[in-house]
């Protein structure tokens, strides 16, 4: 369910929230733009309750959890609604505890031995984080060249700039970042802009992906 989403529309945006209702605008503004696949980043006091507000009452959003450091963050996570967990690292509990779960998990990696450990975990799936200063789009051509079968959510300076050339990847699942959720617009209660960044983004995803 969650890859032919990201099939469809290959971005993730990343929410950031000190409060349920913003958190709640704010994607009800990516929705507007086409992109549904929520993921909450743990990293306000508010966040768990931001999580819990979008799964409860994002009608057709899919709501995950991001910066899960650990199997305790992860379970609260689940508890909140997280259909989805991702990492910025490799953590073997966070890991198992999501396949025991048959959780979507996408553990951060960059190294080419962090991508065979998590191949060794089990994982076909992983986030390749920070893209942008790990080497971009040639550093992932290169991973996935080796690494046939694993699939790539490069995350971490992503924008409209490079959007195109990461999908344009055959390997990624999908690109995320916050570029889509920029804090000035959503404190200054500019929701349209949110709105328009996710048009653009789909918009962009298109044309890579006939
Ligand atoms: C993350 O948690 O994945 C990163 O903060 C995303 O990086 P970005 O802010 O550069 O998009």
């Amino acid at each position: 369910m969650l890859a032919e989403k990201l099939n469809n529309t290959p971005v993730v945006p990343l929410v950031q929230a000190d409060d349920p209702e913003v958190a709640l605008k704010t994607v009800a503004a990516l929705q507007a733009g086409g992109l549904d696949i929520i993921e909450v980043v743990l990293r306000t006091d508010a966040a768990l309750s931001c999580l819990e507000a979008i799964a409860k009452e994002a009608s057709g959003a899919i709501v995950g959890a991001g910066t899960v450091l650990s199997e305790s963050q992860a379970k609260e996570a689940v508890k909140h609604g997280a259909k989805f967990i991702v990492s910025p690292g490799l953590n073997d509990d966070v890991v198992k505890f999501c396949q025991a779960h048959k959780l979507e998990v996408f553990p951060g990696v960059v190294t080419p031995s962090e991508v065979q450990r998590a191949w060794n975990l089990g994982l076909r799936t992983v986030k390749f984080f920070p893209a942008g200063l790990s080497g971009g789009a040639p550093m992932l051509k290169a991973l996935s060249s080796v690494f046939r079968g694993m699939k790539f959510m490069p995350t971490g300076g992503v924008s409209t700039d490079n959007l195109k050339d990461f999908l344009a990847i055959p390997s990624v699942i999908a690109c995320g970042g916050s570029w889509l959720t920029p804090a000035k617009e959503i404190e200054a209660g500019n929701f349209g802009a949110v709105t328009e960044l996710a048009s653009e983004a789909v918009k962009l995803a298109a044309e890579v992906r006939k």
